[in-house]
Formats: structure tokens, C-alpha cells, sequence
């Protein structure tokens, strides 16, 4: 806590409120008495100026485009470290020795496979569902299967729901994805990797053997840990809302899918792409930067823009080489859709209207070119994305369920409805 006080002056009375700083970033001004002290709320719609929980796990710089995963910065997670190393970083909030990475591998790979009955599930849903609709349902529905793991109060069974998520949501999304395509469910397989599996299970058919490549493998797995946690984003702050209510873990993990489903958010991805289709060809982004900056056009410029960074985010810059890499081994020469993607974020780069309102390329941006050149529908894109999300939700959810500050989560507002007035009978109006 902070020496200094903040002092807040209302109708000639003065109230001080405690400053908290954190290891790293903006301190926080700890109004937890206003409303007791002065009678008022904060105002704060879309929470820009709000710090709703504390947290160790992973940590934003807007400003120096800086993102890291319990200290470590993605970059460097990217190019050395692998999505299961990742997950138990997030988890635990350490780098794991040998056994415990072995150990927390056997765990995951061996709750891969999902409850037999599950399958009957996905035969609810029409052939043309969206992934997302599946993958929210299917989540949502592991309470149903797994009701052992959603005591909240026990520490194992906490444990045992966060590994079962983690192991099975790639078999969820997999799944997803062949009912969408009309072909059988593949089983996952425990020689793979955890990107080997996923691209198994989604592209394999019974009627002949399935090599995966490893350079997709590599780059599937990068493209996990670079969207496996990023503090308190909505879908993140939706799970968190959820589980502040004691909800089983499962439930509050189908909320975040479903938060991260809107194209503000994770669905930029799949709108991302779409969008570079749409625009074709370079000689067309004028028209787009153009409809772009126009307020009468709801029209957005897709994976670019975010409420925290305010430079390049990181993420992106990760994406954008793997793209290459990616299409490179594919001998995808000049796809267009990337040539598309640099000539417009070069054009945006250097437009007034981006500069001034500090707008970059996002995670979203490049993300879609790399996951359509391996070969997944646009549809599958924010499947991938709440995937490679679920750790981070799921240990998001542990810190605050763990916490002895835990509270429901119930915000206020500033009522601006009519005031009370007596009913009229209906003979009467
Ligand atoms: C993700 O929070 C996270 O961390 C999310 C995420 C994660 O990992 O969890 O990083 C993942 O969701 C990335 C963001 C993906 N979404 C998109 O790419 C959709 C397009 N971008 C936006 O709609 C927007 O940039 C947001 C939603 C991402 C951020 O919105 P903010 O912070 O509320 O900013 P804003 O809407 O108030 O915009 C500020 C100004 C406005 O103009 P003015 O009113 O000042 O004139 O910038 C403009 C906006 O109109 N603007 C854009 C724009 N994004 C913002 N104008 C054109 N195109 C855009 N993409």
C-alpha cells in the first residue's frame, strides 16, 4: 500500500481512500468504501478505468506492447517454450522440472478422451451449427458428466475439473469440427503431442494413415500459447463473474466460450479473415480504410485496435512471422489473403485516423491466415481460440476461487428509468 492517500473532495467533505500498488503496472485506488463513505457509485461502462480482481498471472504493458505469462514474456514463450509447459506455468506459476512436466503431461494426455455418451450430444445439433454453439453446448454440458469434479470447496476436485478441461477441450472442438463436415469422430491418441492430437483428431480419417507435419504441429502449438491467457479480458472477467457465484467450473467455462464467440472479441479472428477476403485484392483497401473511419459505417478494420494495447501487440508480431513460416512449408508462394493483410496494415499504420487513435494489429489479425493455410473452415477459427484460452480462464478461475477476498460479483448502476409512479388500471389509460 501506498504512503499517500487519494483524496476525493464532494459538497466541501473530503474522503481518503488507500492506493495499492502492484509488483508491476498502474496502482489502484481502493474505493471499496465509497458507496458506504459517500453514497455514490464510480461510473465506469466497458470497466476502462477499472481494476475488478488481483492477480498474478499474466501482466500487460499497452503502452511498451509487453505480455507476460507469470513474468515470462510471450515472445520468448513462443519461440522456446510449448503449450503444456505454458499450461502448468499458468497453473502453477513456475517453469516445471522434468518429472513435473512429465507427470503433468501423462495427466492431460490421459483425460483426453471424452464420456462415450458425450458423442450423442453433438447428434442434437444440425450438420450446419456453428462450432462455437457445439463447443459452448458440449462445455456447458461436462457438469452433466462429470459432476464429480464440480465441488468447488474441494481443492482436488478443483484440480481434477481443471485437467479434465484442459485434456478434453481439444477433443470437444475436434469433434466440433467433424460434425460440421459430415466425417466420424476421431479418438485422440496418447503417442501425440497436444497439438499433434488436436490436428489428428480434426484432419485424420479412418481410410488411411494420418502423419502430422511437424512444422503445423509446431506452429498449432505456438498459436495455443499465444492466446492461452491475457488478464482480464471479457471473456476472462465472464468467467470470472461466474464463478464468483460458486458455479461449477464447467458452467463457467461455457460462459467464457460464449463471451468469446462475439466478433468484438474472439470472434475477430474469423471476421478478421472473412474481411480479408472481402477486400480481395490491395487495390481495394482504400475503399475498406475508408468505410473504416466512417462513423455512419459500423464497419471495423477486423484483428485491429484493442483496449489495452496502444503499440503492436505482441501477439501479432509472433502471428505475422508464423504466418510466413507457415505458408512458406506449404509452398503457399504470395497467398493473396497475407499480401492483402500487409498492404492494409501498412496502409493503416501510416493513416492519421489509426495513429492518432493508437490502433495496431491484434492477435486476430494474422491468426486467421496461418489456421485457413492448415486448413480449418473460418468457422473453426474462435473454436481454436476458446481452446487455447481454456487454461488461462481455468486459472483465472482457481486464483479467484482460491482467494480468501472471494466475493459475489454484483456491480451497480447509475438508474436513469422513470421514477416511481402508481399502475393505472387498464380502463383508465
Ligand atoms: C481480442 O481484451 C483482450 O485482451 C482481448 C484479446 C484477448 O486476448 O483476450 O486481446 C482478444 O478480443 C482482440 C480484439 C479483437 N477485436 C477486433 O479486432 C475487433 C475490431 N476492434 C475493435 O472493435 C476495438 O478496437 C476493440 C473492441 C478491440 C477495442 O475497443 P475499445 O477499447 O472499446 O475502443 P473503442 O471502441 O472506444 O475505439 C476507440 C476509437 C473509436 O473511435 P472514436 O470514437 O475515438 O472516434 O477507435 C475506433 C473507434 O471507432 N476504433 C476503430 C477500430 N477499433 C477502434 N475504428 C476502426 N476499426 C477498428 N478496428
Amino acid at each position: 500500500m501506498s504512503q499517500e492517500k487519494a483524496k476525493l473532495t464532494i459538497g466541501g467533505e473530503t474522503y481518503e481512500f488507500d492506493i495499492l500498488t502492484g509488483s508491476v503496472g498502474p496502482a489502484v485506488i481502493d474505493i471499496r468504501s465509497l458507496y458506504a463513505k459517500t453514497g455514490m457509485f464510480t461510473y465506469d461502462p466497458g470497466f476502462t478505468s477499472t481494476a475488478a480482481c488481483d492477480s498474478t498471472i499474466t501482466y500487460i504493458d499497452g503502452d511498451k506492447g509487453e505480455l507476460l505469462y507469470r513474468g515470462y514474456s510471450i515472445d520468448q514463450l513462443a519461440q522456446d517454450s510449448h503449450y503444456l509447459e505454458v499450461c502448468f506455468l499458468l497453473l502453477y506459476g513456475h517453469l516445471p522440472s522434468k518429472k513435473e512436466l512429465t507427470d503433468f503431461t501423462n495427466r492431460i494426455t490421459n483425460h483426453t478422451m471424452l464420456h462415450e455418451q458425450m458423442h450423442y450430444l453433438y447428434r442434437g445439433f444440425r450438420r450446419d451449427a456453428h462450432p462455437m454453439a457445439i463447443v459452448c453446448g458440449v462445455v456447458g454440458a461436462m457438469a452433466a458428466f462429470y459432476h464429480d469434479s464440480t465441488d468447488i470447496t474441494d481443492p482436488e476436485q478443483r484440480e481434477v475439473a481443471s485437467v479434465r478441461m484442459i485434456a478434453k477441450i481439444p477433443t470437444i472442438a475436434a469433434n466440433a469440427y467433424k460434425y460440421s463436415i459430415g466425417q466420424p469422430f476421431v479418438y485422440p491418441r496418447n503417442d501425440l503431442s497436444y497439438a499433434g492430437n488436436f490436428l489428428h483428431m480434426c484432419f485424420s480419417v479412418p481410410t488411411e494413415n494420418y502423419e502430422v507435419n511437424p512444422i503445423i504441429e509446431r506452429a498449432m502449438d505456438r498459436i495455443f500459447t499465444l492466446h492461452a491467457d491475457h488478464e482480464q479480458n471479457a471473456s476472462t472477467s465472464t468467467v470470472r463473474l461466474s464463478g464468483s457465484s460458486d458455479a461449477n467450473p464447467f458452467a463457467c467455462i461455457a460462459a467464457g466460450v460464449a463471451c468469446l464467440w462475439g466478433p468484438a472479441h474472439g470472434g475477430a479472428n474469423e471476421a478478421a479473415l472473412n474481411m480479408l477476403r472481402e477486400i480481395g485484392t490491395p487495390d481495394r483497401i482504400p475503399e475498406f480504410v475508408a468505410r473504416a473511419k466512417d462513423k455512419n459505417d459500423p464497419f471495423r478494420l477486423m484483428g485491429f485496435g484493442h483496449r489495452v494495447y496502444k503499440s503492436y501487440d505482441p501477439r501479432a508480431q509472433v502471428m505475422q512471422d508464423t504466418a510466413k513460416e507457415v505458408l512458406d512449408l506449404l509452398g503457399v508462394e504470395n497467398n493473396p489473403t497475407l499480401q492483402v493483410a500487409r498492404a492494409l496494415e501498412k496502409v493503416a499504420l501510416e493513416d492519421e485516423y489509426f495513429v492518432s487513435r493508437k490502433l495496431y494489429p491484434n492477435v486476430d489479425f494474422y491468426s486467421g491466415i496461418i489456421l485457413d493455410a492448415i486448413g480449418f473452415p473460418t468457422s473453426m477459427f474462435t473454436a481454436i481460440f476458446s481452446l487455447a484460452r481454456t487454461v488461462g480462464w481455468i486459472s483465472q478461475w482457481k486464483e479467484m476461487i482460491a482467494d480468501p477476498q472471494k466475493k459475489i460479483g454484483r456491480p451497480r448502476q447509475l438508474y436513469q428509468g422513470e421514477v416511481r409512479r402508481d399502475y393505472v388500471l387498464l380502463e383508465n389509460r
